[in-house]
């Protein structure tokens, strides 16, 4: 049976084992996915005892994204661009290849709930979650892509980072307040992990906006319910996105595209227990 696994530290937490083991099924492929915890010291050391115990591919996540990218022989485009990877492929010559497949699996949800992706588009925060989902926004050419972050000189190094890529600009929370409204508003910061709201002024919707939150629970999360009492229209959680770039991730390694929507009902029911 082929082997797949999640590498992370903390990983008991992680959905993954779950929802590729779905996917497995439901496309009817055999593989074993499993998840492992590396030592903080010793990412690479870990990736290869699994290649040398014929593990063909894996997922990364927090806080190992930057390093798997290192680790890579080859990357893609849009992986070399977020520089930060989640999905390794190990292939018969003992090279690892690399993607990042989670810009994909955020644009994949917003296109299914039919987000406004070429409208005025706020992305809050500029760590590696929203250096990795830039790419792909400015891919459906938005009106314009403004990203704020509590710390502002990083919005700006993202907004120069990408700047030949579409129109994106890097805004300070003060200046936020007078940008008018905006058609999507995707909360890229850790923030709701611990409860807190981004400082953004709640101008910033009105009542067509869509809010995204990349972060999800089994309750809607602080954010997701402070943008309904903003008066937006339709605020969702990242499940969509968590399954999206495991969809597409999957299909990478297996050559078929397993469909989300069953998964994330069952994901929703577990996660409601
Ligand atoms: P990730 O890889 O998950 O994006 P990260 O690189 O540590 O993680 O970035 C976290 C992002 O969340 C940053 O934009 C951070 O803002 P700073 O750059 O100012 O640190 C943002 N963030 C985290 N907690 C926050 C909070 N309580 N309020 C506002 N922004 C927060």
């Amino acid at each position: 049976m082929d082997k797949y696994a999640v590498f992370g530290n903390p990983i008991s937490q992680s959905k993954s084992p779950l929802i590729h083991q779905a996917f497995a099924k439901q496309t009817a492929q055999a593989i074993e996915y499993t998840a492992i915890k590396a030592e903080l010291d010793n990412f690479s050391g870990a990736i290869r005892d699994f290649m040398a115990h014929g593990g063909k591919g894996c997922n990364v996540t927090v806080p190992f994204k930057e390093q798997a990218f290192q680790l890579a022989d080859q990357v893609s485009e849009r992986a070399e661009l977020a520089g930060a990877v989640n999905t390794l492929s190990f292939k018969e010559d003992g090279s690892i290849f690399a993607d990042n497949t989670d810009g994909a699996g955020l644009v994949e949800d917003l296109k299914a709930h039919g987000a406004p992706l070429s409208g005025r588009i706020l992305l809050i925060g500029a760590g590696g979650a929203a250096r990795g989902v830039i790419h792909p926004l400015l891919a459906f050419s938005p009106l314009e892509l403004v990203i704020v972050n509590r710390t502002f000189y990083k919005a700006e190094s993202l907004a120069k980072r990408f700047e030949s890529f579409g129109n994106v600009v890097a805004m300070t929370t003060e200046d936020l307040k007078e940008a008018g409204t905006f058609d999507l508003v995707i909360n890229s910061t850790s923030a709701s992990l611990s409860g807190d709201l981004p400082p953004i002024s709640s101008h910033v919707f009105n009542q067509n906006s869509v809010a995204y939150d990349m972060v999800y629970g089994d309750k809607p999360t602080v954010f997701c319910r402070w943008a309904k009492e903003q008066g937006c229209k339709i605020a969702i959680d990242g499940l969509g996105m968590l399954l999206g770039q495991a969809a597409v991730a999957f299909s990478i390694w297996r050559n078929v595209m397993p469909n989300t929507q069953v998964v994330m009902q069952m994901l929703r029911s577990e996660m409601s227990k």
